[in-house]
């Protein structure tokens, strides 16, 4: 009986995503200090809603508090500021230590699809089998991103697809603030270097770190927002969409979903 119970406890947890030990020995989360706020500092990419093109813009609304600007993402926004190309994030990456989730990761997960593509796609942080793979949006989700693609005639060689993360955290939780924090220059940066015509912010993680906008998915996605950082020469067109995801657990959502893809592939024609 009691093993039947722990069996179940077991296969509980495994579905719900905790499906690997990361440590030897158990952590009492309770017992540890509240974390610390990380000292204030501005943060250098900018996001404001676009002005009116298709899509009605959103009110304005002051950013959310600046990121945390630890040792981890000091060094990152250094590191990042010195690629030149992809392939020298994808170097940087790869020797990079600042991240905690490269330990528990199969693989760096980077980029997929064309480094000249006019248009970008940002998701949130790989699954277990963009993980085994080393590639973004290989899973479930991807295979109805790629039909989303399809749908406005786009396909991986027309796209370059990242994350807000480059490697899968233990058991698909969410990661935490320095996690984040420390990726974010290479997602910034990888935006620079690609230089698209339209940012596509897959899901209301991608949205919130870029966008760095207090309001969730269900407020950002269809609407244009300029996205830019410091060393961009013009801002680029934004727009907020439902994860995949998201749409596979909820169909009625992709009816808007085609709506603003139609809404990104007219905005990629007219700036040809
Ligand atoms: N979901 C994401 O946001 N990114 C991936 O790469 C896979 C699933």
């Amino acid at each position: 009986m009691a093993g039947e119970s722990l069996y179940s406890a077991l296969k509980w947890q495994v579905e719900a995503g905790a499906d690997e030990a990361i440590g030897e020995t158990p952590v009492d989360r309770f017992a540890e200090a509240p974390p610390t706020p990380p000292p204030a500092k501005a943060r250098e990419a900018t996001a404001r809603p676009a002005p009116p093109r298709r899509a009605t813009p959103a009110a304005a609304k002051p950013a959310e508090p600046p990121a945390a600007a630890d040792p981890a993402s000091q060094d990152a926004r250094e590191i990042a500021a010195g690629a030149k190309t992809l392939e020298d994030i994808r170097a940087a990456l790869d020797s990079f230590e600042g991240c905690p989730l490269k330990r528990t990761a199969t693989n760096l997960v980077y980029f997929d699809g064309n480094p000249d593509a006019r248009i970008v796609f940002v998701g949130e942080a790989p699954g277990a089998e963009e993980d085994r793979q080393g590639l973004p949006f290989v899973g479930p989700a991807g295979r109805l991103l790629d039909r989303m693609l399809a749908a406005i005639g786009l396909d991986r060689s027309d796209v370059l697809i990242t994350n807000t993360l480059f490697w899968r955290p233990p058991g698909n939780r969410n990661p935490t603030p320095a996690e984040a924090a420390a990726c974010l220059p290479f997602v910034e940066r990888t935006i620079e270097i690609v230089d698209p015509k339209v940012l596509v912010m897959v899901g209301g993680t991608a949205a919130k770190t870029l966008l760095a906008r207090p309001e969730g998915i269900m407020k950002l996605r269809g609407q244009w927002f300029e996205y830019s950082t410091p060393a961009m020469a013009r801002p680029v067109a934004a727009m907020a969409i439902f994860h995949p995801a998201f749409l596979l657990r909820s169909p009625a959502q992709k009816r808007p979903t085609w709506r603003d893809l139609i809404e990104i592939r007219k905005h990629l024609e007219d700036s040809i």
